[in-house]
């Protein structure tokens, strides 16, 4: 059985229920709205997020339909910031396919990810779950601050190790515990354990981040997004943080300028992934990566054994192990 599947078996039916959930929330009465959103749907991803809204709800208490509203309001929220993720990044290739603003153009794609965005905001107030709009809400916040603090830090190449992990907490590990915290928050206003599973789903995003910056270098061939993209988009990750600091400063410049030039080859692209593994950045990346897995597995442990749990574990192993 695919190691998805076999962490999904304790809230099986409720993924197979939250798909419909999903797409009936994903229609419009806009054609070319109605069309993208088909395309969209046509090509879903892994769903980690809304699996770890369930998986953290059953862990807590027994699933509610507010479960179901977190799951559906996070994956349309995720899928919007995908969506405005390729155009800011002028990524052309998303799940394996064109991305939106590859295949229509990136106005298309803005408004496109806003229509989501709102749709899944309109959710929670539908169903009167103003803790969880607050909740998500202040994870959009931080996503848009990761963003453009990511984007501030390319233009001038001057990113740090403590910037990394302040732009990657912000831009994927707040959505992550927002997953986290609203599974919890459906079962249990019980503030203590709200704030453990939000740090549980902390630990879990920044791993997850590191092991996506990870495959930009590895080039596994599943991700279906471009390799080097990173690179290609001056956008300088934990592993190249990390070699950077390990060489001379004239290696340093070299490296810097090839990152730098607007037109990369292939060949500079492959240039700065050698760079990178000759200088241990990806087993330093790695090394990092796992103490995050770690802190988040043992918020686990101080939680008695169930099958939740076994497949909780293995979500956290998955997403550092993930080829895609
Ligand atoms: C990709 O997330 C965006 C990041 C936060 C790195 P996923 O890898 O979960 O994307 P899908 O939904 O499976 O395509
Ligand atoms: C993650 O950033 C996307 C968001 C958090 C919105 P990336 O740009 O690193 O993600 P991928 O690799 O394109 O999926
Ligand atoms: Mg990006
Ligand atoms: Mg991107």
């Amino acid at each position: 059985m695919p190691v998805l599947s076999r962490i999904k078996r304790p809230v099986k039916k409720e993924m197979a229920e939250f798909e419909a959930y999903f797409s009936k929330t994903m229609r419009s009465e806009i054609p070319l709205l109605n069309i993208i959103l088909n395309y969209i749907l046509r090509r879903k991803g892994k769903q980690m997020r809304p699996l770890l809204v369930f998986l953290t709800a059953r862990l807590n208490g027994v699933i509610a339909e507010s479960t179901f509203v977190a799951a559906t309001f996070i994956e349309l929220l995720h899928t919007a910031s995908l969506v405005h993720d390729d155009v800011v990044d002028d990524a052309h290739e998303r799940r394996g396919a064109l991305s939106i603003n590859a295949l229509w153009n990136s106005k298309i794609a803005v408004l496109v990810g806003d229509y989501m965005l709102s749709k899944g905001m309109l959710i929670s107030v539908e169903k009167n779950r103003f803790d969880m709009l607050e909740i998500v809400s202040e994870a959009v916040k931080s996503m848009s601050e990761g963003e453009l603090l990511q984007l501030q830090k390319a233009r001038k190449l001057n990113i740090t190790e403590e910037d990394y992990f302040k732009i990657i907490s912000r831009k994927t590990a707040a959505l992550v515990s927002a997953c986290t915290a609203c599974g919890a928050r459906s079962v249990t206003d019980d503030p203590e354990t709200i704030r453990l599973m939000k740090d549980f789903g902390e630990n879990i995003g920044i791993a997850f981040q590191i092991r996506d910056d990870l495959l930009d270098y590895e080039g596994t061939g599943l991700t279906g997004k471009t390799v080097g993209n990173d690179i290609k988009e001056k956008k300088i990750t934990l592993p190249l943080i990390y070699a950077l600091e390990q060489s001379a400063s004239s290696k340093k410049r070299h490296i810097l300028g090839v990152v730098k030039n607007r037109k990369k080859t292939k060949t500079d692209i492959n240039k700065v992934i050698s760079f990178v593994s000759d200088n241990g950045g990806m087993e330093y990346a790695e090394l990092k990566m796992n103490q995050y897995r770690d802190k988040a597995l043992a918020i686990l442990d101080s939680y008695p054994d169930s099958d939740v749990k076994d497949s909780l574990k293995e979500f956290v192993y998955y997403t550092t192990s993930r080829k895609k």
